[in-house]
């Protein structure tokens, strides 16, 4: 979704904010550009299409300042083109205006503003903000932001400048990410941390309707009452080159290899003394004993962690779990209540979506415990408990490494539970831990297969469809390893339960169709080899992925065979996603298609 970036200093401010914006570029965007505050006036550049663009249009004009803000732009409201592209004007050229996000009563505030001979350019949301501060600006523009904002409904994260006030960024946030850089005589604002990484690593994380002054001698925090408050330095410690390609072709693909060390930061020091310890949880056994019910929420690739936390949390811990996507929790009048716990997944911890899943969640008595990857983020700030998954920054959008450490964060819930409530035994426990610290070595294994999945793609990237079958932990793998293929090669794809497909979707396999089945779970073993018998039948060409003790009988039935480590069945998803997710990978380099930034898809959806 839309990217910020401001600046108030004494350095050039375009290149700062040019720069900043190229490291949001993985969040998604159609359109982009810079508004500077320079000798009394507002210079502003906007237009559509990538940042390449809008630096080629800055090449020919001479934009220079020390305060700006800087956008990149995924359309909502209007369409992507020059006009309806950030920075957004106010009539008397004195305020510039960025937004990330929604604000819902724009029609009314138009109407307003209309009719006080406000005349809009654009199609967006976004405009009213801009004319509103102008119309509530008598000489302050904190408090005339802060007046704004008491008559906005919605999401946003924003960044003022005007020419009144040349030393001074204005910023602002509502449900859409927004933090403040403090520098040596700079500040910044940024939709996320990697666009002033190589300025600073001291942040300020804003909260809800929070509107934050910034000068080059420092930010001052204020509530939207126009009291100040008082916020803790956040000191990051993770470095530039982990948000950098790092020699690799793609994030994606550096992400990948990623999985091992990352699984193994989320899950080993939470095993101390052959125990599990999570964090400061302060979900006491009580909760524990008491809890009718969990609920997981959470959208995509997250969502797709929680269907095999369901799997895990009920045939370890024996707790009844329901499973949903955030979008559909929020709005159903879930049944929850105080004997409930909430699970919330999130790599962002921003999604819109699964925020006010949680909320809901939360009005209704449940507790919460999120697994977050993003530290101080809008979920984990607002969650009782919080399981940071130590994936370090995710840039390409199609997760990866994100999910390999949801699954971690979530054996490591199910074990904890089943352990506490008394359902394992020492020497089960035992050897499910030492099974568990397995996992990054079989990642491992996997990806030096690369190559043989590389072939395979390489021989399929022409398909028009695709389907994933499994059964148990296998279809929860599969949705995911859809969804991946779907996301970066914009093939049509599905995911079925191997049950299920012979009760309708059978009828659209035929001669050379791709079926990739994995086959991970030894309960199921036999009826997954008949449902690829099923599909072979009917002409379908099948890729199957199975352990290596299975590798032989397997290859009787299906084209080709992926071979992982032999692991327990309860965590061979951890490792049977890599291979999924490397064919989605060569498959999209295949067609040439953006594998870091696929159309119309953004890293962090910020709105509904
Ligand atoms: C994953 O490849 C997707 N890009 C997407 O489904 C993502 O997982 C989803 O939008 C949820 O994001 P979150 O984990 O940041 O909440």
């Amino acid at each position: 979704m839309c990217g910020i970036v401001g600046y108030v200093g004494q350095k050039n401010v375009t290149p700062i904010l040019i720069e900043g914006l190229k490291k949001l570029e993985y969040r998604g965007y159609d359109s982009a550009g810079v508004a500077v505050v320079n000798n009394g006036k507002v210079d502003m550049v906007k237009t559509k299409g990538r940042l390449a663009v809008l630096e080629d249009k800055l090449k020919n004009l001479n934009i220079s300042g020390t305060v700006g803000i800087g956008h990149t732009r995924w359309a909502t409201h209007g369409e992507p083109n020059d006009v309806n592209s950030h920075p957004h004007m106010s009539n008397n050229h004195k305020i510039a205006v960025v937004h990330n996000g929604i604000i819902e009563n724009y029609m009314q505030l138009k109407e307003f503003l209309i009719s006080k001979g406000y005349e809009f350019k654009s199609e967006t949301d976004t405009e009213v903000v801009a004319h509103l501060i102008e119309y509530n600006y008598k000489g302050n523009l904190v408090k005339a932001v802060m007046n704004t904002l008491n008559d906005v409904e919605g999401a946003y994260a924003l960044g003022v400048v005007c020419t009144d006030c040349p030393h001074q960024v204005v910023a602002a946030r509502k449900d859409s990410p927004l933090i403040v850089g403090l520098g040596q005589g700079e500040n910044f604002i940024a939709s996320d941390i990697p666009a002033i990484l190589e300025h600073t690593r001291d942040i300020l994380i804003l909260e809800d309707r929070e509107v934050v002054s910034l000068t080059t001698e420092g930010a001052e925090i204020y509530n939207l009452l126009g009291e100040k408050v008082e916020r803790e330095v956040f000191h990051v410690d993770w470095d530039v080159a982990s948000a950098e390609k790092g020699g690799y072709e793609h994030f994606m693909m550096k992400e990948m290899f990623e999985e091992p060390s990352v699984i193994k930061a989320t899950i080993n020091p939470r095993i101390q003394n052959n125990d599990i310890v999570l964090d400061k949880f302060r979900l006491t056994d009580e909760m524990l004993f008491n809890c009718e019910k969990i609920n997981i929420v959470a959208c995509g690739t997250a969502y797709h962690a929680g269907v095999v936390g369901k799997y895990l949390i009920e045939k370890l811990a024996r707790i009844p779990v329901e499973v949903d996507v955030a979008s559909e929790f929020r709005y159903r009048d879930p049944m929850v209540n105080e004997k409930q716990i909430t699970i919330v997944i999130s790599q962002s911890g921003e999604t819109l979506d699964t925020l006010m899943a949680m909320r809901e969640a939360k009005k209704k008595g449940s507790r919460i415990l999120a697994i977050v990857n993003v530290v101080g983020s809008s979920i984990a700030r607002e969650a009782d408990d919080v399981l940071y998954t130590w994936a370090g920054p995710e840039i390409a959008v199609a997760s990866t490494k994100a999910y390999n450490t949801q699954l971690s964060a979530l054996y490591l819930v199910a074990l904890s539970f089943a352990r506490r409530k008394g359902l394992l035994d020492d020497k089960t426990y035992q050897t499910y831990l030492s099974q568990l610290q397995e996992i990054p070595q079989c990642v491992e294994q996997v990806l030096q297969q690369r190559e043989m999945i590389q072939k395979f793609a390489y021989e399929h990237f022409n398909a028009k469809s695709v389907f994933f079958i499994g059964r148990g932990l296998d279809h929860a793998l599969s949705m995911e390893g859809s969804l991946k293929l779907k996301e970066i090669s914009y093939i049509h794809s599905e995911a079925y339960a191997g049950g299920e497909l012979k009760h309708g979707t059978i009828a659209l396999i035929e001669e050379g169709t791709l079926v990739v089945c994995p086959l991970t779970q030894e309960h199921l073993f036999e009826k997954m080899v008949s449902n690829i018998r099923e599909v072979k039948a009917r002409g379908a060409v099948v890729l199957a992925i199975t352990p290596e003790k299975h590798v032989e009988e397997v290859t009787k039935v299906a084209d080709a065979v992926i071979a992982i480590p032999d692991i327990e069945p309860l965590f061979a998803p951890a490792v049977a996603v890599t291979p999924l997710q490397l064919f989605a990978y060569y498959v999209s380099v295949m067609k040439g298609n953006d594998v870091d930034k696929p159309r119309n898809l953004a890293k962090s959806v910020t709105v509904e």
